[in-house]
């Protein structure tokens, strides 16, 4: 069935072969790793400040007394801190955004971090962005006391208040049940689709970012891409491109890095493989700027590569595929509209069994009868795996412009891969 169906792909398509790198650059863009996103600044105060007023009008409307995250991409979002810059652990430091009245038309958020007393000078240097220009609230638990029963007090809400509070959806169960042992009567919820949408629609600052860290990443790819070779282990390289997403001004960067037959395994296989001629490399790569993560995934080739008949129209496969999503996605479409056309399109050349997962993970993409909306970003990731031959994956993020049209992140370093020596 795979021979039939490589025949047929091999009908439906031309095969280009290019050894130019990289695509045209657009006028004032500067290529180069070093430095690429360095003008792009972090999202400002005053973005700050907006959102956690959202926060905060859509808690009271929902006649909510608090949101509580720990560190995660929500404390990323309303105060500026993650678990990168306060590691999760046995104690409890959490973020608390309350709503307060200050008239009937005016909510005003309340910011405070709960956390451990003795760690009280480290959470202080934290860069939780208060709300205007008032001060982030400390509460303190000391080590022999109830973090919870602390937390409700600093917060002025009694043991038998059966107030709401919502919690990221993320949050560990311990915080939950502690919460709730301090206050039985409580109402403790995730937070619903009003509170989690708040954060689902891009802003133009957030677009900027989430560009130039998907662009660094593009670039980074491409320049381990030109300095590969056979005999390579899957370890060395991982290492290159940890060190070039580094320079690209990235932190906490990184790819999953598989060669030949162990990227038919999505998420890898745990040996270190030898790069080979006859291989493809499989790159997933990652990393954060101003607390947005990109994604991006190259399958590349060397140049001297002889690849085993077949490959090379997996890969045109996919990349067709990811075309068909893009074509696909529009504002007002549904947003499993993408995947299924990448779907079809793999079905059409007796691929789709080996599409064994789904398009759009990442970024914010929910259940499957939501409607793509302006703002809205999505990760295009189609793939093929043949269990012992071959995977293929290309991915790219696009967000949906303003226009309703989808737009590739990557767009200013030329978008998704032309060819596997072209990444
Ligand atoms: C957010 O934190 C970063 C450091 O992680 C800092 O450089 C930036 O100024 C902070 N943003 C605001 C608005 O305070
Ligand atoms: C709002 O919540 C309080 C508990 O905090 C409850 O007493 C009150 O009835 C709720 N109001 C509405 C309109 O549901």
């Amino acid at each position: 069935m795979l021979r039939l169906a490589l025949s047929s792909i091999a009908s439906l398509f031309l095969v280009p072969f290019s050894h130019d790198y990289y695509a045209p650059s657009p006028p004032g863009y500067i290529p180069g790793l070093h430095s690429h996103c360095s003008l792009i600044p972090p999202i400002a105060k005053p973005e700050f400040d907006a959102r956690q007023a959202a926060l905060a009008t859509a808690l009271y409307n929902l006649n909510a007394s608090a949101y509580i995250t720990e560190p995660s991409a929500n404390s990323q979002y309303y105060a500026n801190f993650s678990s990168i810059n306060w590691k999760l652990s046995e104690r409890p430091l959490l973020l608390i955004i309350r709503p307060r009245s200050i008239s009937d038309s005016q909510i005003e958020p309340d910011v405070a971090l709960l956390t451990p007393k003795f760690e009280t000078l480290r959470a202080s240097g934290l860069p939780v962005v208060p709300f205007k220009d008032s001060q982030t609230r400390y509460i303190q638990w000391a080590e022999e006391a109830n973090p919870y029963a602390s937390a409700l007090a600093g917060l002025g809400i009694s043991s038998d208040s059966e107030e709401t509070l919502y919690v990221d959806n993320k949050i560990r169960k311990f915080i939950v049940d502690g919460l709730q042992q301090a206050g039985p009567k409580l109402r403790i919820a995730s937070a619903p689709l009003e509170i989690t949408s708040l954060r689902e629609r891009k802003s133009p600052a957030e677009l900027e970012i989430l560009k130039c860290a998907n662009e660094a990443t593009v670039l980074a790819i491409r320049d381990v891409h030109l300095q590969l070779s056979a005999g390579l282990r899957e370890s060395e390289v991982s290492i290159m491109l940890s060190s070039a997403l580094g320079k690209a001004g990235l932190s906490n960067a990184g790819c999953l890095t598989l060669f030949g037959a162990n990227a038919a395994l999505p998420h890898g296989s745990g040996t270190d493989r030898v790069l080979g001629r006859d291989d493809f490399a499989l790159f997933d790569c990652g990393g954060s700027l101003h607390g947005y993560v990109s994604d991006v995934t190259r399958t590349v080739a060397l140049p001297d590569a002889r690849l085993p008949n077949g490959h090379l129209h997996i890969w045109y496969a996919v990349k067709g595929a990811q075309a068909a999503a893009l074509g696909a996605a529009k504002a007002g479409v549904l947003t499993r509209k993408p995947d299924e056309a990448a779907r079809a399109f793999l079905q059409a050349l007796g691929l789709k069994d080996y599409f064994t997962h789904r398009l759009g993970h990442a970024l914010f993409a929910r259940g499957s009868n939501d409607v793509m909306l302006t703002g809205h970003t999505f990760s295009n990731e189609p793939g093929v795996y043949i269990e012992n031959k071959v995977g293929v994956r290309i991915e790219d993020c696009f967000y949906v412009d303003d226009a309703g049209n989808p737009r590739y992140l990557t767009e200013r370093v030329g978008g998704p891969s032309e060819t596997p020596w072209a990444p």
